[in-house]
């Protein structure tokens, strides 16, 4: 697959087959990821996997609650809230695995460097033939100082990617795009 092409065909999925990901292929998403450049090559990045479907029902279903309850300094539409009180709307799509990049350190480029990992893991997953999302709604969950010790999580790492993957179902079509803005000056 052409660069360019991967860049353009990746695709935010929201439909996952039942399909294992197998380990393999999540240490080979990772070894993707941890190419991306980073500041002063410092890579403060940590990486957390999740592959028990149960498991991550279960997140979903502590989730969405504490999404609700912040609703409104979140950024999200008011009407969101149905789709949160849905009891079939699945925060991770009902995805087979969860990868949580997390900024090992406060450095402030280190979030930054995180979020290179993450384009790298998700078009390393779609040249592979997987389908992937970013979950920001889960953001919050895998940031809390509470949480850290039952996911094995240390406590200076800050959530910064969680990324579902998996065997697309269902490809979406592609979202348009703004014009960018852009100003070209001398
Ligand atoms: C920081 C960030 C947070 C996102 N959070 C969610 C999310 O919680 N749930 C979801 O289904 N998609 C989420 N997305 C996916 C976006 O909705 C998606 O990237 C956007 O609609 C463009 O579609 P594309 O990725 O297919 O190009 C998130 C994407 C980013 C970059």
């Amino acid at each position: 697959m052409e660069l360019i092409d991967g860049i353009r065909g990746r695709r935010s999925v929201r439909a996952y087959l039942p399909d294992v990901v197998e380990r393999s292929e999540i240490e080979a998403l990772i070894n993707a990821a941890i190419l991306a450049p980073s500041a002063v090559n410092q890579q403060l990045w940590g990486f957390l996997v999740i592959q028990d479907r149960a498991l991550l029902t279960r997140y979903s279903d502590e989730i969405k609650p504490r999404v609700l309850a912040t609703l409104a300094h979140s950024g999200l539409p008011p009407s969101f809230a149905g789709t949160l009180r849905d009891p079939g709307y699945h925060i991770f799509h009902e995805a087979p695995a969860l990868v949580v990049i997390y900024a090992t350190s406060e450095d402030p480029f280190a979030s930054i460097d995180c979020c290179l990992a993450a384009e790298n893991l998700m078009l390393a997953a779609h040249a592979r033939g997987l389908g992937s999302c970013w979950i920001g709604l889960s953001q919050g969950f895998f940031d809390d100082e509470a949480m850290k010790p039952a996911l094995g999580v240390p406590p200076g790492w800050h959530a910064v990617a969680p990324i579902i993957l998996g065997h697309a179902r269902e490809l979406p079509a592609a979202p348009p795009r703004r014009k960018p803005e852009v100003i070209w000056r001398g």
